[in-house]
């Protein structure tokens, strides 16, 4: 990507403003230079640090639908579960929920079943293969989020011990600027956003990471390349965008790494068994094993809000 493509980009993006629905619009947000670093940021209120466990909670999103990050988010789940992690997945993706799917993992419960007498957070929580557990969310969330004050508790009640049983709980976002997926990635600690090098996907990244530098306390956004060729133009496409991201949004983003167009992805999904297990060997099984030294060692671990912080937030009782 040239500059002058960097510049059509941002332009495109600017012409196509912020949904105002997304997000929490209600605080106006200082200027990047103002903007509080993490370690003098404000005590948070008692009611959420009296809460807090030490899960991180990661979202994975995308501008644009069908980049790969369910099938990312898996993988990575796999190989930081093979590192030592307990990892949880939440499938949260309102539309097309499908973690069961590149998981190879059914289930019969799903999210809303919670609300039944009795029904506690093991009889919903789907025990995943390879050592996976896994949330179906799907647009249960989104009806949950409907609910009245006392059935959204009790969910939030529910749901809150998932804290306690992972290390690291990925969030599979659906795409785009809707109001649902921007709640998800304003209410998680660390955000992934994974986007293809190609100029659609491009934008469409750059319209996400302006929404989130506009509403995010306290942004904290990695970039994932997905279906990649050339590391090396890629990697120039990748640091354009992020001096665009950081002259423009004034919104430091990171990359945690890329990942190679690879048919054993595709093969793997036709399986139903994910590539890094499937085809641990290939190319794109060692880029996800590279993304999760990435994630357990890299910059970005952060536990802010945590797991307690991101239900309050979904579901209403906080901002
Ligand atoms: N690195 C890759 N190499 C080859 N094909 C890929 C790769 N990543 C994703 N795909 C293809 O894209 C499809 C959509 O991926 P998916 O993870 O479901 O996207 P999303 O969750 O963003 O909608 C996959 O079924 C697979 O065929
Ligand atoms: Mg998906």
């Amino acid at each position: 990507m040239t500059m002058d493509q960097a510049e059509r980009l941002r332009k495109l993006v600017e012409q196509h403003p912020v949904q105002e629905t997304a997000g929490s619009p209600s605080k106006p947000k200082p200027p990047a230079s103002q903007k509080p670093k993490a370690s003098s940021k404000p005590a948070e209120p008692s009611s959420r640090s009296a809460f807090s466990t030490n899960a991180r909670v990661i979202a994975i999103t995308s501008g644009k639908g069908g980049v790969g990050k369910t099938n990312f988010t898996v993988n990575l789940a796999i190989a930081l579960r093979a590192a030592g992690s307990r990892v949880m997945i939440l499938d949260a993706d309102l539309g097309m929920a499908n973690v069961d799917i590149v998981l190879g993992s059914s289930s019969k419960k799903y999210l809303l079943n919670l609300l039944e007498d009795g029904m506690k957070l093991s009889d919903v929580l789907v025990h995943g293969s390879y050592g996976v557990d896994f949330i179906p969310g799907g647009s249960g969330i989104e009806k949950a989020q409907a609910l009245d004050d006392t059935k959204r508790a009790v969910l939030l009640q529910k749901l809150a011990g998932v804290g306690e049983l992972a290390d690291i709980i990925l969030i599979d976002t659906g795409a785009g600027l809707g109001k649902n997926v921007m709640d998800f990635i304003l209410a998680a600690d660390e955000v992934l956003l994974v986007t293809t090098p190609e100029p659609t996907s491009l934008t469409d990244a750059y319209a996400v990471m302006k929404a989130y530098s506009r509403y995010a306390e306290n942004p904290n956004l990695q970039l994932v390349i997905n279906r990649i060729y050339d590391e090396r133009e890629s990697r120039e496409v990748t640091v354009k965008l992020q001096q665009t991201a950081g002259r423009f949004l004034g919104l430091e983003v990171g990359c945690l790494g890329y990942l190679y167009e690879d048919a054993s992805v595709m093969r793997a999904v036709r399986r139903q068994t994910p590539f890094v297990v499937a085809s641990p060997d290939s190319i794109a099984a060692r880029c996800i094993r590279a993304m999760a030294q990435g994630v357990l060692y890299g910059a970005s671990p952060r536990v802010d809000r945590g797991w307690r912080g991101f239900l309050q937030r979904i579901f209403h009782f906080s901002r």
